[in-house]
């Protein structure tokens, strides 16, 4: 029989991104980084958009010819339809849309953090189901239940910030770059995690909360530079690792809730923020402890990727969900 071939395009953020998936398979993952957020500290929205319409063109060119694919074999287009910047989506919609207009085919709208989720399907190291995912990203902190590939709950979520977010500002508040989660992954490296003690805000159920956080840590250097203005120069390891273990032991510790409330023995972590190698390793002893089967996806696929976006339309094109032209994208959406 003749394969499946879904060309995915992802665009929510500030990553272009285009993959080819054939019957399950990811054959290429084209990631397009934007750089020009760097020196404004953060996304700007007005400028995602227009470089997600210069690197679009050669980031979906670039991944069919890598796919080793040609154009007649595409069988349907998938785009994150929801959620991201609405800018930035209407960039990937459109471009999905023209595509599958121009070769006939149909198109498949993709929820952004179900792909999140998925992307533990890609490679052999696979969860089966069902499955808890922990999805922590710039953008959103979710434990999420999984029966099936198409469908998912959420059990959990963050009531404020994101987890990526409490890195990123706590992270700037030490003087750091944009976006700080993986310098700070670095310093901590280095430091003692419990040099320093910050609040971890106490929030029922399996939701989280992390704006107390990056209060906490600046409350403590707004003191501490008071009295030694050099105070984060002398000690950045031991900051760093103590803000990582703080953020880590929320998330641990809900995850771990879930896991127990709901008896499930297959557990994944998605999202940029599940390449932290704290987080990573928290995973891994909380997997020994509780006797559960941890996964996580290769880097390329933890960040924002059209591999999980490709990959999700797959099981959409085999259950057959297939959306017409008149889609439009949408900044948030409920599951
Ligand atoms: O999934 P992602 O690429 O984009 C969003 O959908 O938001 O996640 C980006 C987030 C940023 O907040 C970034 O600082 C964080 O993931 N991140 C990390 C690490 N690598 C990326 N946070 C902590 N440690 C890391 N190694
Ligand atoms: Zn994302």
């Amino acid at each position: 029989s003749t394969p499946i071939t879904i060309l995915g395009i992802e665009s929510s953020c500030d990553e272009t991104s285009a993959s080819i998936c054939q019957d399950g398979q990811i054959l290429s993952n084209v990631i397009a980084t934007q750089k020009v957020h760097e020196k404004y500290g953060g996304v700007v929205p007005e400028l995602a958009s227009r470089a997600h319409i210069q690197n679009i063109v050669p980031v979906v060119d670039t991944a069919i010819k890598e796919s080793g694919i040609t154009l007649n074999q595409i069988d349907a287009v998938a785009f994150t339809q929801a959620p991201g910047l609405i800018g930035s989506l209407l960039v990937g919609t459109q471009f999905a849309k023209s595509t599958a207009l121009a070769l006939n085919k149909p198109l498949i709208a993709v929820h952004h953090m179900q792909a999140h989720v998925l992307a533990n399907l890609i490679g052999v190291h696979k969860p089966e189901f069902p499955f808890l995912c922990l999805t922590v990203s710039g953008g959103h902190t979710q434990i999420v239940k999984a029966t099936s590939p198409l469908q998912m709950e959420v059990l959990g979520e963050t009531i404020d910030d994101a987890a990526g977010e409490a890195f990123d500002k706590t992270a700037k508040i030490l003087g750091l770059p944009y976006p700080g989660g993986p310098l700070i992954d670095k310093y901590a490296s280095e430091g003692n995690p419990l040099a320093f003690s910050f609040a971890k805000p106490q929030v029922p159920g399996l939701d989280f909360s992390f704006s107390g956080v990056k209060t906490s840590v600046l409350y403590f250097l707004q003191k501490q530079m008071s009295e030694d203005p050099d105070f984060v120069q002398k000690n950045l390891p031991d900051l760093a690792a103590s803000i990582q273990h703080t953020i880590i032991d929320v998330l641990i510790k809900k995850l771990k809730k879930a896991i127990q409330q709901t008896g499930i023995r297959h557990v994944c972590i998605a999202g940029g923020v599940s390449a932290n190698k704290g987080l990573r390793a928290a995973l891994v002893q909380l997997g020994e402890q509780l006797g559960v089967e941890t996964y996580r996806p290769d880097f390329q696929y933890c960040v924002d990727n059209a591999g999980m976006i490709a990959m999700t339309g797959y099981y959409k094109y085999l259950a057959g969900q297939f959306t017409g032209l008149e889609i439009s994208p949408s900044a948030r959406a409920s599951w």
